[in-house]
């Protein structure tokens, strides 16, 4: 796992927690209440964010969540005694999974995490806040058409910066911190009073400077506020972290532990949703919730008076559907699984970041203090860093997680070739072409055929958009464990994958088909990437420091074919943002859910995660996780208000 591991997405370590008992927290069905009003299927990012939300505005109505982990409260990965660089390998509350190999990356698979603990992903995730630019939201409503543009619902920027803001509390950083690392942000962007936190830290490793340099002579301006919706340029990204502990923020936290409890919000741990049922057809009242203990495996239903929400994440939202009978009958016939509702979108149209390095060596000598080395190489810097950061206010490389600045390029920023690049998609979009792309068993469904030309011509518009940044390098530091890399995460992939059922066990983690690389215009833009972050080592700065490339490398000549293999041979195919597998679209462009969320043709059946973007955006996840919780909230309760 390399330098995933080391530096940007590790695992939280969360053994050891001596978990905070809340009075709502329930093991077993006998402590459950006859029916709820409200049922959400796992207490992750965006879950636990509906479920605090709704239990506070309807007093009066009963919530229950519904999550397969337990309750772990512990500082993460990036809070002592982890390492900053060895992920702690035990016990981890995540699971793991490998897709199946990738025909057109040389057979390579994807490794893939997600939170398998009260507060989700956000609870293991690598903290690095950043927020989708205002073209990413836009997008999905173009995807949509005109009934997802006009109605008094939209997922537009406008519809979603409100949520983005409500979701979290920024903390500014002290002066004497700013007068170090010349932060800079805009308050216009926040003013939320959540306990969801985050802050720029205190700390930054000796060489951050270095690549910050370079990137100005590339041309990258620096933005002043990321976050506000424009973010093309050189970004400070905030960590989602108490700004006076240092400690993780996570929705387990924010809004669970750190909620006053409330007579009418349950939550029950270590069971697992295993399918919804409908015993009088879909159009009639909610479904039952079948779950299933992991401690005996004891199986049951909970009956629901209002609405069940699904809120597993885009790896298992997927699967509790399908177990449900809600997903692409053909798949669903071959799974032995009486069909309910056919909607092929159901685990289509997985997305998420990849990409491969480029890498180089400093032939000058490099001498800062401290780089990230010292972590492992010298025990007094580590029992420092440590002490820095138990004291009060946290300081210390702890605090800086994995990083907390990044660039973010704009595809007409990267290349001239950009309108051969945009033209292509255009044409395969309008040409019919498209669909040989596809998984084999959605190539002749007209819905998702539709859905996709939908999606590709919105993002030829977003990839020729000199503002909508295409490309993203995250870093904090120059030298990483293996050797100094720039990485280029491919922000707008065009090619689709699957989560599936695992046929010969149901209850097991699905199949992941990431099918990266399967449409061909993914190489172009990833071959652009390559050849502009080359770039960086031809600027005066790397220069006076003797950088060297290594990746693709001096024997690696800039032909296509030669760099078509090194991405084959380089690259990470999940930055763990997999996305998008019950796509908000209408029903005719593959849609599972519309722009109310509610999962198409099924009565008292929402999904509330990251399952529902139509389109991966150019960010890490987890904001927008937390803006999908709020904004969902809202919708729900104005609902309910009006009934
Ligand atoms: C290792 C890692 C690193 C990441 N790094 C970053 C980062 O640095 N910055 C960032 O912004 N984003 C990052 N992400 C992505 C981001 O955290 C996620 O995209 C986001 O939190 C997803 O939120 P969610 O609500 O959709 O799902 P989750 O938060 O994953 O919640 C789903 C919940 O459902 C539960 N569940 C699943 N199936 C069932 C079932 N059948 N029954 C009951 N419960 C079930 C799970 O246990 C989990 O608690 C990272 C993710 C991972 C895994
Ligand atoms: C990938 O695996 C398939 C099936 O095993 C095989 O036919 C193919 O040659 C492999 N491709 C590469 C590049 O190894
Ligand atoms: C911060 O900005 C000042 C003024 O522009 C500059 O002199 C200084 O080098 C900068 N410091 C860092 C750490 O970038
Ligand atoms: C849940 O309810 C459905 C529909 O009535 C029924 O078929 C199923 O067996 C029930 N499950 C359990 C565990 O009772
Ligand atoms: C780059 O540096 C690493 C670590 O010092 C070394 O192992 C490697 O051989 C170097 N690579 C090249 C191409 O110089
Ligand atoms: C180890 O870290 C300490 C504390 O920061 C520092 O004073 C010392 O110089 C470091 N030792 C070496 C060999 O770099
Ligand atoms: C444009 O594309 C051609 C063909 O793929 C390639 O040879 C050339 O280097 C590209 N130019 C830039 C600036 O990326
Ligand atoms: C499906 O589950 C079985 C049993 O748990 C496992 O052995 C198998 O590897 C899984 N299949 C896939 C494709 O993941």
């Amino acid at each position: 796992m390399g330098f995933l591991a080391a530096a940007l997405v590790s695992l939280a370590a969360l053994a050891g927690a001596s978990p905070v008992q809340h009075g709502s927290l329930k093991r077993q069905v006998s402590q459950l209440r006859d029916k709820y009003d409200f049922v959400v299927v796992g207490g992750g990012t965006s879950g636990l964010t509906v479920a605090d939300r709704l239990s506070a505005a309807f007093p009066a109505k009963t919530v229950l969540v519904i999550e397969y982990g337990d309750v772990h409260f512990a500082p993460g990965v990036f809070d002592p005694p982890t390492d900053w660089i060895t992920p702690a390998p035990d016990s981890a509350p995540a699971w793991s999974l490998t897709s199946l190999p990738n025909p057109d990356m040389g057979n390579k698979t994807a490794f893939v995490q997600a939170g398998q603990v009260v507060g989700g992903s956000s609870a293991v995730n690598g903290q690095f806040f950043d927020r989708p630019d205002r073209f990413d939201c836009d997008a999905w409503t173009e995807a949509g058409g005109p009934e997802f543009a006009q109605g008094d619902i939209t997922w537009s920027w406008s519809g979603m910066f409100p949520y983005f803001k409500k979701s979290v509390t920024f903390t500014e950083p002290t002066a004497d911190i700013v007068r170090q690392y010349n932060y800079t942000w805009d308050m216009s962007a926040y003013g939320g009073s959540t306990p969801i936190h985050s802050t720029y830290g205190p700390f930054q490793w000796a060489d951050q400077t270095v690549l910050g340099k370079a990137w100005m002579e590339m041309s990258i301006k620096p933005v002043k506020e990321c976050a506000g919706g424009d973010k093309e340029g050189i970004c400070w990204v905030p960590t989602s972290q108490h700004p006076v502990t240092g400690e993780r923020s996570h929705a387990g936290l924010g809004h669970y532990a750190d909620v006053q409890p409330r007579a009418n919000y349950d939550l029950l741990v270590q069971h697992q949703v295993v399918r919804v049922v409908y015993p009088k057809g879909t159009n009639t009242s909610p479904p039952l919730v079948e779950t299933r203990s992991l401690a005996d495996d004891h199986l049951f239903n909970v009956t629901v008076q209002g609405e069940v929400i699904i809120s597993a994440g885009a790896l298992h939202t997927p699967t509790v559907l399908q177990r449900s009978g809600i997903g692409p009958a053909s798949f669903l016939a071959s799974a032995g699984i009486p069909v309910v509702l056919d909607l092929p979108g159901v685990g289509s149209n997985l997305q998420d970041h990849a990409g491969p390095p480029v890498t180089w060596n400093y032939t000058q000598p490099y001498e800062f203090f401290p780089l990230p080395s010292e972590m492992t190489s010298n025990a007094t810097f580590k029992s420092d860093a440590i002490a820095a950061f138990n004291a009060t206010p946290a300081g210390g490389p702890y605090t800086l997680a994995g990083g907390n600045s990044a660039i973010y390029v704009s595809l007409p920023h990267m290349t001239p070739n950009y309108t051969t690049i945009v033209s292509k998609i255009r044409q395969m979009a309008t040409s019919n072409s498209a669909a040989s792309y596809l998984p084999p068993d959605l190539q002749s469904e007209s819905s998702i055929i539709a859905g996709y030309h939908a999606q590709l011509l919105a993002l030829a518009n977003l990839l020729s958009n000199r503002a909508a940044p295409s490309l993203e390098t995250p870093w904090a530091t120059s030298e990483f464990p293996a050797g100094t890399a720039a990485w280029s995460f491919l922000l707008h992939p065009l090619s689709r994958g699957t989560v599936r059922l695992n046929l010969t066990d149901p209850l097991a983690p699905p199949v992941l088909d990431y099918r990266a690389g399967s449409n061909p215009v993914d190489f172009d833009m990833h071959l652009a990437q390559v050849r502009y972050l080359r770039r960086l080592l031809e600027t005066p700065t790397m220069q006076q420091h003797g950088a060297t490339e290594t990746g693709p490398g001096a024997d690696v000549a800039g032909d296509d074919e030669a760099l078509v293999e090194y991405v084959k041979q380089q690259i990470v195919l999940s930055f763990m943002h997999p996305c998008c597998t019950a796509a908000m679209l209408p029903r005719n462009r593959g849609g599972v859910v519309g722009v109310d969320l509610k999962v198409h043709g099924a009565k008292g059946l929402r999904v509330v995660d990251i399952s529902v973007l139509p389109l991966v955006p150019g960010a890490h996840l987890s904001a927008t996780a937390y803006a999908v919780g709020e904004k969902a909230a809202d919708i729900i309760i104005r609902e309910w208000k009006g009934r």
